[in-house]
C-alpha cells in the first residue's frame, strides 16, 4: 500500500521551508549571484514569432533579477528555452526545443516544452467510460490515445496576459476547449500561469473548470539537459525521485494497473542515481519502455494527499546545476527521450538523440480513467482542477 510508505526525507532547496519532505511554503527569497555579476530588473517582453493555423503567435521573454531567462510561446504554451547559471554564473539553455516556430509545427510529435491536455500520457485503446457513457478518442500512439489526441493543447494558440508583480514576472495563458474536442466531453475552461520568481523558481499553475463531467490530466513536457541543450546526453546526470513505487507498463506502454515497488529494480531512483545507469538493463520494464519511460508514484502520506511536495532532484556534476521539482500531482513520468532518433536538429543546430534529455512530467497516472484503483482524474461541474508544479534551479 502506497499510503503506508513514509516519504523520503529529501534535502531542501534554499528558500524552501519543509516539514520532512512536505513543502509548506516557497518564499521568494535567496536570489543567486546575478549572471555577469549584476542584478537586473525583472521583465517580460513579447515579440511576434510567426503564424500557426492562420493566427499570429508571440514569443515572451521572462527575466528575473539574477538574469535567469525563460522564453515561452503562446503556441501550445511551449517553454522554448530556460537559461540558468552554472556554478560559475554562466548561463546555458537547459531545455530542448527549436529556434523558431516552424520547428514546433514540423515536429509536434516530440511535444518539446508544451502544455499537454486534455489528458497527458496514454488512454488505452482510446476509450474510457464515465457515468455509463463510453467516449472514443483519436488513436495516435499504437492502439492508444496519447497526450490529448491529434490536436491537443500543445497545438493550440492560447490567449496570453503578461504578469508583473514586484520581483515576479509571468505569463497567464488561457483557452476554452469546446465540448467534444478530441473526443472529450464538457466545455473546459483552462488557465495555465507561468511565473518566474527571484529564487530561480519557475512555477506552473493549472486551473480548469467544466460544464459537464469529464476527465483531465495536464502537464508540461519540457525536456531537461542540465549541461545545456547542446550537450549530447544526460546519462551522467544524477536523479533522485521521491518515489518508492512505479506503475508498471504492458507491451503498449499502458499501466497494467499494478503499483509495484522500485526497490531492487532498474527503476530505483530513491537515492541519487546516474540517469544512464540502467538503460541497457535486460529488465522486462526497461524493454517494454524502450528504456525508461515510466510513471513513478510519488510518496505521499495518503493517496489523496495533494500538498506541494518535493518530487525530484536532478543534478549535473559537471556544471553544478541542480533542478528541484515540486508538485501537487500524485505521479511523475520520467522519459529519457527514447523516441528521439537524430532525425531533426534542435535550438542550437545539433541532432537530438536518445538520452539527449529527461522529462519530469508531473501528472496523474497514465490511463487513470480505466483504472479505478488509481487517483481519480474526473472533473465535474462545480469543481476546480487546481494543480501546481515548480521547477527551481540552483547552482
Ligand atoms: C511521454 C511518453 C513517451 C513519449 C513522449 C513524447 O513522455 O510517455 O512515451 O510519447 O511523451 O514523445
Amino acid at each position: 500500500m502506497v499510503a503506508e510508505v513514509p516519504p523520503i526525507r529529501f534535502p531542501v532547496a534554499p528558500g524552501c521551508a519543509t516539514v520532512g519532505a512536505i513543502v509548506t511554503a516557497i518564499p521568494g527569497v535567496t536570489p543567486l549571484v546575478a549572471a555577469k555579476g549584476q542584478q537586473v530588473l525583472p521583465s517580460i517582453t513579447a515579440q511576434p514569432w510567426g503564424t500557426a493555423y492562420d493566427t499570429p503567435v508571440d514569443l515572451y521573454t521572462l527575466t528575473n533579477a539574477n538574469g535567469m531567462m525563460v522564453t515561452i510561446t503562446n503556441y501550445g504554451g511551449i517553454i522554448q528555452s530556460i537559461w540558468v547559471p552554472d556554478s560559475f554564473g554562466r548561463l546555458a539553455n537547459v531545455v530542448l526545443g527549436f529556434p523558431d516556430l516552424q520547428g514546433y509545427l514540423d515536429h509536434g510529435g516530440a511535444y518539446f516544452g508544451a502544455i499537454i491536455g486534455r489528458y497527458a500520457n496514454r488512454i488505452a485503446n482510446g476509450a474510457f467510460t464515465l457515468d455509463d457513457v463510453t467516449y472514443h478518442l483519436p488513436i495516435n500512439d499504437g492502439p492508444n490515445s496519447l497526450h490529448g489526441g491529434i490536436r491537443g493543447f500543445d497545438k493550440h494558440i492560447w490567449a496570453a496576459t503578461e504578469i508583473r508583480d514586484g520581483a515576479v514576472v509571468g505569463l497567464q495563458l488561457s483557452r476554452v476547449s469546446p465540448d467534444g474536442e478530441e473526443g472529450y466531453p464538457g466545455t473546459l475552461a483552462v488557465t495555465v500561469t507561468y511565473t518566474l520568481a527571484a529564487d530561480n523558481a519557475l512555477t506552473i499553475h493549472y486551473l480548469a473548470t467544466t460544464d459537464a463531467p469529464t476527465v483531465i490530466n495536464l502537464t508540461n513536457h519540457s525536456y531537461f539537459n542540465l549541461a545545456g541543450e547542446d550537450a549530447t546526453t544526460v546519462y551522467d546526470q544524477l536523479l533522485q525521485l521521491n518515489a518508492n513505487h512505479v506503475t508498471p507498463i504492458d507491451q503498449h506502454a499502458n499501466p497494467t494497473g499494478a503499483i509495484a515497488p522500485v526497490a531492487d529494480t532498474p527503476l530505483d531512483f530513491t537515492s541519487p542515481t546516474p540517469l544512464g545507469k540502467n538503460i541497457n538493463a535486460g529488465d522486462p520494464q526497461i524493454l517494454a519502455g524502450l528504456g525508461i519511460d515510466h510513471n513513478f508514484v510519488l510518496n505521499r502520506p495518503s493517496p489523496d494527499d495533494r500538498s506541494l511536495i518535493l518530487a525530484a532532484i536532478a543534478h549535473d556534476p559537471a556544471s553544478g546545476r541542480t533542478l528541484w521539482c515540486y508538485t501537487t500531482e500524485p505521479g511523475v513520468q520520467l522519459y529519457l527521450s527514447n523516441f528521439l532518433t537524430g532525425s531533426f536538429t534542435g535550438t542550437s543546430g545539433h541532432a537530438y538523440r536518445q538520452g539527449a534529455a529527461f522529462t519530469l512530467e508531473t501528472q496523474h497516472y497514465p490511463d487513470s480513467p480505466n483504472h479505478p484503483n488509481f487517483p481519480s482524474t474526473v472533473l465535474r461541474p462545480g469543481q476546480t482542477y487546481d494543480s501546481t508544479t515548480i521547477f527551481k534551479f540552483t547552482s
